[in-house]
């Protein structure tokens, strides 16, 4: 178990569509592992594989940051079920970062764990948002796409002026 190093955008790896897990090995269950340890490092409530540099289809989740409550989710699927939800999102991969993003409000998801076993999982509240989130990493999609244009101009903006900042978690 350790803390991964981060990936921030621009990283090509945060950009690429994850790939399907086929095989259920040691491996995943340790990069499972680690996802929950540099999640609650870096005091995050979500982390998907592409964020350590692992373009594969893996997320943790755990919104209410209670130890041994992580949710932990191989190749999964999403519908959503309804409801509009707006809050206020960040994201370790895109630092300095907060904006509100509009999203459903109910959500099912379905996929396996980390032995290969189906998993199957219907959310609203916070949850429902941080899976919507942690989903879009497994699409290459980041939630700075899902703003308007004239938002997305503003944060470019103000990253370029934060560029040199000291204490940024990225590789
Ligand atoms: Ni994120």
């Amino acid at each position: 178990m350790s803390v991964r190093p981060l990936c921030c955008d621009p990283h090509p790896t945060l950009r690429a569509k994850a790939h399907r897990v086929a095989s259920f090995t040691d491996a995943l269950g340790a990069l499972a592992r680690d996802l929950v340890d540099t999640m609650y490092a870096n005091d995050g409530i979500g982390l998907a594989a592409p964020q350590v540099g692992e373009g594969v289809a893996v997320f943790v989740a755990n919104p209410s940051q209670e130890r041994g409550r992580e949710i932990v989710v191989v190749n999964p699927s999403m519908e959503t079920t309804g409801g509009r939800a707006v809050i206020v999102e960040g994201c370790l991969s895109v630092p300095n970062v907060w904006a509100r993003v509009r999203r459903a409000a109910h959500v099912r998801l379905r996929g396996q764990d980390t032995s290969g076993r189906p998993v199957e999982l219907t959310a609203d509240g916070l949850l429902a948002i941080v899976l919507q989130h942690e989903y879009d990493h497994l699409q290459g999609r980041l939630f700075i796409d899902r703003l308007s244009w004239l938002k997305r101009l503003q944060i470019r903006l103000r990253r370029l002026r934060l560029r040199s900042r000291p204490g940024e978690r990225c590789t």
